[in-house]
């Protein structure tokens, strides 16, 4: 196996066009009911088998880059399923912003994932992928199939559904880090363990999904907005600057908006950006278009 041999891989951001938090469970973790979508905003990761060790290096000084780094965790892991005895280094290009409830530490991971096992030219069954993948975060799995998915359990069982497409979004970042585990801390209604309020939900729903409600709901808002205060003025600003929805995606902090224009959109963002949000305008990539974009050519 060649040792210097390098890929470059797109690791997209995603968005939750709708996240219900059905039930605390006995594990601890939310039960969800969640839409997924990728975006077109994405990290770049470097990924080259090595002699040494596994070795994860990222342009932004906040990212933690020892072993507590999901993308060294999931090189780890894909060592150690495949048996492997070379290493490899991992350079990553942080576009999407940290703890921002746009999945990047988690789809850094995954393309660690499908990029190592070409890199190192391993065979791993798809199910042992998502079995890794699920066991480094609820979101991982999802960012091996991206596009369009129903994010069900804790967010771990993934089902592709029909394909959303939209070309006017905004993703606005107030500019606060927020720890997941906190905000689902502190769902107060949903403290006690039980079945009770859990709505079956499965292929038959995800068939009728073209009648839900898109950005309509995210059960982690009012968490998040106690919190962040600064979140919900986002999403106040981009209804007021036109949007047609705006909600918090994932944990937060990044709010998107949807826009039925693409002038109505311009303008938000250059309002937006003078008042010193981190501002992004994306559109979603589908399922087709994340596999077939993932390896970047060099
Ligand atoms: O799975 P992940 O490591 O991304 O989750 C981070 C934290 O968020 C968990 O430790 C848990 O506190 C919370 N969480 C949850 N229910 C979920 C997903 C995450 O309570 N479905």
């Amino acid at each position: 196996m060649p040792m210097d041999e390098s890929l470059q891989v797109r690791s997209y951001a995603k968005i939750n066009w709708t996240l219900e938090v059905l039930f605390k469970r006995e594990d601890g973790y939310h039960e969800l009911r969640t839409i997924y979508q990728t975006v077109s905003l994405y990290d770049r990761l470097r990924i080259t088998s090595s002699a040494g060790p596994i070795n994860v290096s990222c342009d932004n000084p906040s990212v933690p880059c020892d072993e507590t780094n999901l993308a060294h965790r999931a090189a780890t892991l894909l060592r150690e399923a495949t048996g492997v005895v070379v290493g490899a280094c991992i350079e990553i290009e942080k576009l999407i912003p940290v703890a921002g409830g746009l999945g990047g530490g988690s789809s850094n991971a995954a393309s660690t994932l499908t990029g190592l096992a070409r890199v190192w030219r391993v065979e791993v069954t798809e199910e042992d992928l998502q079995n890794i993948a699920a066991s480094l975060g609820s979101d991982v799995p999802f960012f091996l199939e991206g596009g369009t998915a129903l994010g069900t359990g804790r967010g771990e069982h993934v089902q592709p559904i029909e394909q959303v497409h939209c070309d006017d979004l905004l993703l606005v970042n107030p500019g606060v880090q927020v720890s997941t585990a906190e905000i689902y801390a502190k769902l107060s209604r949903l403290t006690s363990p039980g079945p009770e309020s859990n709505i079956p939900f499965d292929l038959f729903a995800a068939e009728g999904i073209s009648e839900l409600p898109f950005a309509d709901r995210n059960d982690l808002e009012k968490a998040a907005f106690d919190l962040y205060p600064e979140i919900a003025e986002v999403k106040r600003r981009l209804i007021s600057l036109g949007a047609t929805h705006a909600l918090m995606s994932g944990s937060g902090a990044t709010v998107f908006g949807v826009f039925d224009k693409s002038e109505t959109r311009m303008r938000a963002e250059s309002e937006l950006m003078a008042s010193g949000y981190w501002v992004q305008p994306v559109r979603t990539v589908d399922r087709e278009e994340f596999q077939r974009t993932i390896f970047e050519l060099p």
